[in-house]
């Protein structure tokens, strides 16, 4: 059986909903304070092991209360986390989040999540991973050790899925280490300076970061699901008509579930399917992690 194997970030999440964003010097009223365990990295590995998925997480977390409670959280989700690496001296990663109108606002303290090399990461995947496996990652790590990463992974034989999350440039001869490329709207933009929207301009855009390398492209178009190629031709999957209450980790639901349905050998077709499904009961809950459903509510 293939695994799921997710380098990336994990953050405690401390998440408030308000009524509206504050100005510069301004203090609005916020409720439903609510601290829970995210980051992209460790939400698409929840995603992955919620759906059923054999699933190892490669990442750094710090000696503190936070580091300790998002290995417990991942644990009960049945991450493998064997690979994961305490910092001595560094600090968890944090995320403070604003909820407002559905949307979420995030500024991010990295903390532990730069603290791996590249080196730290082919030595777990030379003793965990297999020809085959899927190596998933995003942009919240150190940048150098990202790319580096789905180098080794590509030439190690797994099938790699980058979300260059959040939007920092790819260089060109990165592209070539990608199978599959997953990107929003914005991140589409950041990387071609084409803004994805109608056919014609996902077209262009998908079309332009193939050139570049990327063998297959997803593009994320929010409340209008997504579009992809297979080969020179594109399809487009409908989201599920739903009301948001809060979108964080929705795109990581995405693709925990994508990279989880592919290593089942899933066509991309369904996959997608699948993986818009999740998406969408993620974002009737609150929270990153804990809104993730299993596979038995996205089968319903
Ligand atoms: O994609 C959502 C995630 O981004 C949150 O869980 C937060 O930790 C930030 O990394």
């Amino acid at each position: 059986m293939k695994s799921v194997i997710v380098f990336g970030s994990l953050n405690m999440d401390l998440t408030i909903q308000c009524e509206r964003i504050p100005q510069q010097g301004e203090t609005v009223e916020g409720s439903n304070f609510l601290s829970n365990p995210g980051g992209k990295g460790g939400n698409q590995a929840v995603a992955a092991a919620k759906f059923g998925a054999s699933t190892k997480m490669i990442a750094c977390v710090g000696q503190d209360v936070f580091g300790q409670k998002l290995l417990n959280v991942l644990e009960e989700y049945k991450v493998d986390c064997q690979s994961v690496k305490i910092s001595k001296s560094g600090q968890t990663g944090v995320a403070v989040i604003t909820c407002h109108e559905g949307d979420n606002r995030i500024i991010l303290s990295s903390g532990t999540n730069h603290e791996l090399k590249a080196e730290d990461v082919k030595e777990v995947l030379y003793k965990v991973a297999k020809p085959g496996d899927l190596f998933v990652t995003q942009y919240e790590c150190e940048q150098n050790t990202v790319l580096e990463s789905l180098q080794i992974a590509k030439e190690m034989g797994m099938y790699t899925i980058f979300n260059p999350a959040p939007a920092k440039i790819i260089p060109t001869q990165y592209y070539t280490y990608i199978d599959l490329l997953v990107v929003n709207q914005t991140e589409a933009e950041f990387q071609t300076k084409i803004f994805p929207q109608e056919e014609e301009s996902c077209k262009e855009a998908i079309q332009s970061m193939r050139q570049m390398g990327a063998q297959q492209v997803i593009i994320t178009l929010g409340s209008s699901g997504s579009i992809f190629n297979l080969g020179e031709e594109l399809y487009q999957v409908p989201a599920c008509q739903i009301e948001a209450v809060d979108t964080t980790a929705a795109g990581d639901t995405f693709i925990g579930v994508l990279a989880a349905c592919l290593a089942e050998e899933k066509d991309l077709k369904e996959s997608v399917q699948y993986a818009t499904k999740a998406a969408a009961l993620t974002i009737t809950r609150y929270g990153a992690q804990q809104a993730i459903p299993y596979r038995k509510e996205i089968e319903i």
